[in-house]
């Protein structure tokens, strides 16, 4: 029986640990550095409407059913969907998913880990002070000196890879868990200190403004999409982190409650740094829509010019490289089971090896800040490119292969039944939304990604 079966690479310690780890994967770059970025890129309130909306419609259920299979199939997500299909009487080229998935866990933490390094780049500068009393031009300067030094970034870049290599390396019990159980909440208490310090420092009625009142005269067809993509990246969606993590889920667990907790706690995380840079960038009359500099320029000069900056702006840095090492964990760990299994190797030389292959790409994106930003792929340079691949069209294409394979193909009674989802109602909306509503979607982004907006807002 499926239901008996547990994973030999061990299993959470509980419920909490779950969503802990779940929530260290979701929470992570993606919201801290990102997710305010993008908000303002986009016209603050009604966006921040608009990727809830998201979270709920299309990235709760495909979350659902990426757990899901994790917790059924019990081993890496390629061995996993071909042990759900063989029982299902479904192709064995579903496994693909899997497949898709290491690929871009490996591609995503090979750029993820050089970002990762200009966080702790910036936190052992905010800590000495370098960065006191900097103006936005001063930050604009040190910020393209820093990544035109490609010595720098690598040796920043390497230092990641290893503690990453490190934590994943002691195995799920004491590696991940320990790492998440006491990562996770520290995180949580340091955001929330930030939306105080901020409130009190920084100009909170108007940052506040910005992010809750929606303008819904801004928002096209394509800021639906951008949001979207932005549910999926930040929810860690569509590359099998979840189904890892669900193989190590205790039968006894409800995965639909887990979820939205998982989510919710995401999405609260989002906000909070939005809560705590918005009015930061208010009071010191900097830009909204800097785009990915956001942090690295114009946060230190407002941390810069506060009271108390240096120690707050310090703590701000130590929470980003936190929040990226316990998400780039579930960006190895798929490839690491998936090597452990099927190559007999140990914990350790799968978690060198992964590690050592995400180092080595990621050479690419360091050199596409400086001595190779004229190599373009498709006319992007190797880091564009890399996030492109990945964001806009592997994992989507993970994401509805997952929902789709398991609200349309497999048996509707060993989902239900493992599903639990004892609300008729919602359950109807799960196969909807699982069903109709995110492949429409997923479709939308992708159509997106190559180039085909539809603007049917505007
Ligand atoms: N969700 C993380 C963030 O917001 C990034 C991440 C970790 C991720 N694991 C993932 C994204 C798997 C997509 C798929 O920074």
């Amino acid at each position: 029986m499926a239901i008996n079966r547990t994973s030999s690479h061990g299993e959470w310690s509980s419920r909490t640990a779950f969503i802990l780890a779940a929530a260290g994967s979701a929470v992570g770059l993606g919201n801290i550095w990102k997710f305010p970025y993008i908000t303002g890129e986009n016209g603050g309130g009604a966006f921040v409407i608009i990727y809830i909306m998201c979270v709920i419609l299309i990235g709760i259920p495909i979350m659902l059913a990426e757990v899901y299979l994790g917790k059924r199939g019990r081993l890496n997500p390629i061995a996993s969907i071909r042990y759900i299909s063989e029982r299902e009487n479904r192709s064995k080229n579903w496994q693909i998913i899997g497949l898709i998935g290491i690929l871009a866990g490996i591609l995503i933490l090979s750029y993820y880990s050089v970002i990762a390094g200009w966080t702790m780049a910036y936190a052992s500068r905010t800590a000495f002070g370098v960065l006191n009393n900097i103006d936005a031009a001063g930050a604009a300067v040190i910020f393209e000196n820093f990544i035109a030094d490609p010595e720098r970034l690598l040796a920043w870049h390497t230092i990641f890879c290893i503690i990453t290599a490190l934590v994943v390396s002691r195995g799920v019990k004491s590696g991940l868990e320990n790492a998440v159980v006491r990562l996770m909440p520290a995180l949580l208490v340091l955001l929330v200190a930030l939306v105080f310090y901020s409130a009190i420092e920084g100009d909170f009625a108007n940052g506040i403004k910005f992010m809750l009142y929606p303008d819904f005269s801004q928002v096209t067809g394509k800021t639906i999409l951008i949001a979207m993509g932005q549910a999926f990246f930040s929810l860690s969606l569509g590359m099998g982190a979840l189904m890892v993590y669900g193989s190590y889920l205790s039968s006894d667990v409800s995965i639909p409650k887990t979820c939205v907790i998982v989510a919710s706690l995401d999405t609260l995380v989002a906000l909070l740094a939005g809560l705590a840079i918005f009015p930061i960038v208010i009071s010191s009359g900097l830009e909204m829509t800097q785009g990915p500099g956001l942090i690295f320029q114009t946060l230190t000069v407002a941390f810069g010019a506060m009271p108390g900056g240096q120690l707050f702006g310090t703590l701000f840095f130590i929470l980003l490289i936190v929040a990226a090492w316990t998400s780039s964990i579930s960006l190895i760990e798929p490839m690491i089971i998936w090597l452990i299994e099927k190559y007999n190797v140990t914990r350790i030389q799968a978690a060198i090896f992964s590690a050592a292959i995400a180092w080595f790409i990621g050479i690419g994106t360091i050199i596409s800040f400086n001595v190779g930003s004229d190599i373009k792929i498709f006319g992007l340079n190797i880091f564009d490119f890399l996030d492109y691949l990945t964001s806009n069209i592997l994992l989507p294409m993970g994401g509805i292969l997952i929902t789709i394979y398991v609200s349309w193909l497999l048996s509707k009674e060993k989902v239900d039944s493992e599903l639990k989802i004892k609300s008729r109602i919602l359950r109807v909306l799960w196969y909807f939304s699982a069903r109709v509503i995110a492949p429409i979607a997923v479709i939308f982004v992708m159509l997106n990604a190559i180039g085909i907006n539809f603007d049917i807002f505007s």
